[in-house]
């Protein structure tokens, strides 16, 4: 399903920010190297990332799902130069394309800091608190990595969620591969829960935007 057409998104990324040459640089060698290049979040959503990030003042940010980096490299644009980025992916098979990517950002990538596990383990354990969780990781798994993240959220903190249109399949009454029905529950669960103010942006695959309130 088609929710958002390619010529409106061209129009808008025509009309925001560009991408700094480190992500250009990024989106080729994640076309070059990698099998499912369009799970890298791109120009549009990028750049709302960053002024997420920017607009909440964040200084502590967790990710879970890096891919190849590049919402990572993001988000600490808008960071102050003793801000972090933790950003956390189950699979160690990108590691070199990622922390090259993170070298060439310079200062901005020194602010990140890569974690290999599973996001629903490692977030338990890791010091202090964040200011902003982007969560991007297997869809079937989003209500553990909010359990996981929930208590490292700051009262106000901002959780977004993404995929959580998931191609319109939201709207099949009868689809509930593992995937699907994951994000089902996951949009049903947050907008019940009175710890939360939830609004969704209906931007490329949908994110949600979900306030730590209580
Ligand atoms: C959609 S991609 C992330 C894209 C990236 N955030 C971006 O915008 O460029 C999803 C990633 O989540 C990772 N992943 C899946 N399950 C995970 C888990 N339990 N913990 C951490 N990472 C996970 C996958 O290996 C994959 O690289």
């Amino acid at each position: 399903m088609d929710i958002f057409s390619q010529e409106i998104e061209n129009y808008i990324t025509s009309h925001i920010e560009p991408e700094p040459d480190f992500l250009k640089k990024l989106v080729r060698d994640t076309n070059l190297y990698t099998l499912k290049p369009r799970m890298l979040s791109g120009h549009l959503q990028g750049r709302l990332l960053k002024m997420f990030c920017a607009m909440t003042g964040a200084k502590r940010v967790v990710e879970i799902g890096t891919f190849t980096g590049y919402s990572a490299l993001c988000m600490a644009e808008a960071l102050p130069a003793d801000g972090e980025v933790h950003t956390i992916d189950i699979n160690d098979e990108l590691e070199e394309l990622i922390l090259n990517g993170f070298d060439r950002a310079g200062e901005v990538g020194k602010k990140i800091h890569f974690h290999i596990g599973d996001a629903a383990e490692l977030i338990p354990q890791m010091e202090g608190e964040f200011d902003v969780c982007f969560m991007d990781g297997n869809k079937r798994h989003y209500m553990e990595y909010l359990d996981a993240v929930y208590p490292k959220m700051r009262m106000g903190g901002l959780i977004i969620a993404d995929n959580t249109l998931w191609d319109g399949h939201v709207l099949e009454e009868d689809r509930n591969d593992a995937q699907t029905a994951g994000i089902k529950k996951f949009n049903d669960s947050v907008c019940a829960d009175d710890r939360f103010f939830v609004t969704m942006v209906p931007l490329r695959d949908g994110m949600t935007l979900i306030r730590k309130i209580k």
